[in-house]
């Protein structure tokens, strides 16, 4: 199915927060997870034909990994998904996820699995 566009800004945020203070963004901002495992950003998607992955682009202006577990639904799907640095914090990149999502709405959430927290977050593409 084509690609449905979630911005993180707009969805459910836990220990993170929206932000604005790197360049290369779509939509109005990015989200910024706090630097502590368990933070976390829930998407909710809604697909018509069911849709088979998830597309993040993230951006890590460290050296580090910040895995994230990736659940649909409530269920992890995909565990400690490595979100390498790209560069700096206005470097963007996509990271694709083979994840089956049943058609109509799912939830979809990325949450941090270190202390060093998730990356920056900008969308999903379903
Ligand atoms: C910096 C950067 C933030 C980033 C943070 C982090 O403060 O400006 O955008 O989220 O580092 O380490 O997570």
């Amino acid at each position: 199915a084509a690609d449905t566009r979630y911005e993180a800004e707009s969805a459910v945020l836990a220990q993170a927060a929206m932000a604005t203070n790197h360049t290369g963004y779509s939509g109005t901002g990015f989200v910024d997870y706090t630097n502590v495992a368990g933070s976390s950003v829930e998407f909710t998607v809604n697909t018509a034909a069911g849709s088979d992955s998830l597309a993040i682009r993230y951006a890590n202006g460290t050296t580090t990994d910040r895995p994230l577990d990736i659940s649909v639904n409530g269920t992890v799907v995909a565990s400690g998904v490595s979100f390498a640095g790209t560069g700096s914090w206005d470097t963007w990149k996509t990271k694709t996820i083979g994840a089956k999502l049943a058609a109509g709405t799912s939830t979809v959430r990325a949450t941090a699995t270190t202390a060093n927290g998730g990356p920056n977050l900008d969308y999903l593409d379903t």
